[in-house]
């Protein structure tokens, strides 16, 4: 059987990674979270205040990307790789809306940009790989041999994420949690460098009214006719 790349892409909260992440275990792959890539350098930015309430040392968060290294380590009770920064577990601290917040600014940058594009690559050389983020069909694997683009509504979305965080235990309001999926949407769609666009080759879901199964099914039908 021969093995595969899978690029997921999307808007904020259309749960991909949530598929992403049952696709890979259904199909035996590695399953990489690019978002996650993304949050590590926005929580790195944020502790050693290069970005903040109205600031953003852009300069000084480049010259420190040597600094930074990110790397996953399964964890068998989650049944999914968390993400690490410098050996420090940073898998549940990227999950607030306060990195929400400063993470797309971040992905902005060029210096980011390439420096995670390239340690992904690497990650899907040897193919057998779901990734999910924003670039992936476009940038990361523009040769991947299935492409999704996942939509569903603002509202949907929005919906999905304030339950998530709720549910987690932190407290905020829906709106907060709209305003931010819509801001983070506008930044990633007309940032320069590698803005979210679908694929021409990318298949379109939209998933405002299928259940998680039913988004399966039809990702798993199209990659095991690949297969
Ligand atoms: O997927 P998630 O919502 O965790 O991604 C957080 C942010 O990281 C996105 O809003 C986007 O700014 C950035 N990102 C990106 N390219 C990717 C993945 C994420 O720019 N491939």
């Amino acid at each position: 059987m021969s093995k595969i790349i899978i690029a997921i892409d999307g808007f904020s909260s259309t749960g991909k990674s949530t598929v992403a992440k049952q696709l890979a275990k259904n199909l035996n792959y590695i399953y990489v979270d690019t978002g996650a890539m993304y949050r590590a350098v926005a929580y790195f930015a944020l502790e050693n205040n290069l970005i903040g309430d109205g600031f953003f040392k852009e300069d000084d968060l480049v010259n420190r990307l040597e600094d930074i290294r990110i790397t996953f380590k399964f964890n068998e009770t989650a049944g999914f790789a968390e993400v690490y920064l410098n050996g420090e577990n940073i898998e549940a601290a990227i999950r607030t809306l306060k990195i929400s917040k400063y993470v797309s600014p971040v992905a902005t940058l060029s210096a980011v940009r390439r420096k995670l594009v390239e340690q992904q690559q690497l990650m899907g050389k040897d193919k057998g790989i779901v990734m999910d983020g924003r670039d992936i069909g476009t940038v990361v694997f523009p040769e991947a041999e299935l492409k999704i683009f996942m939509t569903a509504s603002a509202e949907t979305r929005a919906k999905r994420r304030y339950k998530e965080l709720t549910d987690c235990g932190h407290e905020l309001s829906y709106e907060d949690v709209l305003e931010n999926v819509t801001t983070r949407d506008h930044i990633d769609s007309t940032r320069e460098d590698s803005p979210l666009v679908k694929a021409e080759d990318a298949i379109e879901i939209d998933n405002s009214d299928l259940t998680i199964e039913e988004q399966l099914d039809t990702i798993v039908g199209l990659a095991e006719a690949l297969i």
